[in-house]
């Protein structure tokens, strides 16, 4: 069990699932104080973090987790109980284009990290307490047939250099619990879903096209399947492996809803004509699912994932609250209303 008090440094909190987790952290955690080190880049934004900005509990620093000289500096002038480590690139299109960020940042970035604690809590004779925890995915174990699920005994298998990239910082990650004892932990979860994802993810994507009129791109023939997981789920999930996961272990973290991309466009496209019929009726359709358009696959296209973590569950005890067609419904809402706003409408 770790000190549940103290400051804990996130690394990219200004993203989807950092600003959720801060969020949710933060309320669960009365005596924590939060260090947010995040280099905004395209897909981080201030604008994640309202709900906690004000809070005297919450600090934020503007920073690059490459940057040798600044991680060394937070961990002399913070004393970080332990690291919650979501930054990354993180967009499978962009690695593809071109992979150099990602190997700096997800490899070399968490190799700075992973250095400046080590140092810092050998120093302090707690290598072996406190805690770096890194947020993982799925697809470092690449691609399934149509039956069977990742493990965690699961062989890395990376198909592109996003999860190349994710799969070579948890192989750092583990290297430095091995060689120096530290107190590592990973956590490798499925496809999430929820508020204040980047717009240029699928289900963004999709609600923001409808809401556009415009054509709705789904790769190849929408059959790949992910498995997804609820971002508040995957934060209580996060919450149970930062303080009770055993070191050195990686527990899985999946949504038990296995779904193709075709099938997630439409439910959006039926929940979008339920609470936007006078968008449909401008842009001249009776459904949004007129806008669906099968496009070119995408290069070395994962054909499916699913997430045993029977693990987490049965030593942990956690298990996702939500139910896809709510969170989904909800999600979709969330987007909707954020969009009323920027239009005006
Ligand atoms: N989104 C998913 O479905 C999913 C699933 C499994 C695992 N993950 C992992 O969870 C983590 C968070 O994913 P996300 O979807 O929230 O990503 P995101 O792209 O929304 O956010 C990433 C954040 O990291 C910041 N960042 C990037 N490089 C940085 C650097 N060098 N220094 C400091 N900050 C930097 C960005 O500014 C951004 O705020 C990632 O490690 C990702 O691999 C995501």
């Amino acid at each position: 069990m770790n000190n549940q008090e103290g400051t804990i440094l996130i690394t990219g909190g200004a993203g989807f699932i950092g600003s959720n987790f801060i969020q949710y952290f933060m309320g669960e955690h009365p005596n924590v104080t939060i260090l947010n080190i995040d280099k905004l880049t395209y897909a981080g934004s201030t604008d994640n973090l309202k709900e906690v900005e004000r809070s005297d509990r919450y600090q934020f620093i503007h920073g690059d987790i490459a940057h040798v000289s600044l991680v060394k500096h937070v961990f002399q002038n913070y004393d970080i109980r332990g690291v919650i480590h979501f930054a990354a690139e993180s967009h499978v299109d962009r690695s593809i284009e071109d992979s150099r960020a990602f190997i700096e940042s997800n490899v070399l970035g968490t190799m700075t990290l992973l250095q400046a604690a080590r140092d810092d809590w050998e120093k302090k004779g707690e290598i072996s307490s406190r805690r770096f925890h890194q947020i993982s995915t799925d697809e470092i174990y690449g691609s399934l047939g149509s039956d069977g699920k990742f493990s965690e005994e699961t062989t890395y298998d990376p198909r592109n250099p996003y999860s190349a990239s994710k799969a070579g910082a948890n192989l750092l990650v583990k290297s430095f619990g091995y060689t120096y004892g530290m107190n590592i932990v990973i956590s490798s979860s499925s496809n999430n879903y929820g508020p204040k994802q980047h717009k240029e993810k699928l289900i963004p994507t999709i609600i923001r096209k409808a809401l556009a009129g415009e054509h709705i791109p789904i790769y190849g023939d929408g059959k790949n399947i992910r498995d997804w997981l609820y971002v508040e789920d995957h934060c209580r999930a996060l919450d149970a492996i930062y303080h009770q996961g055993k070191p050195l272990e990686t527990y899985n973290v999946g949504g038990g809803n296995e779904k193709t991309n075709i099938a997630i466009a439409k439910q959006i496209c039926d929940i979008l004509d339920q609470i936007k019929p006078e968008i449909k009726l401008q842009a001249g359709i009776h459904s949004f699912k007129e806008l669906i358009t099968f496009t070119e696959d995408r290069k070395g296209h994962d054909r499916r994932y699913a997430v045993d973590d029977r693990k987490l569950r049965n030593e942990l005890g956690w298990k996702p609250k939500e139910d896809l067609d709510d969170a989904l419904r909800k999600t979709v809402e969330w987007y909707v209303k954020q969009w009323n706003l920027q239009t005006n409408r």
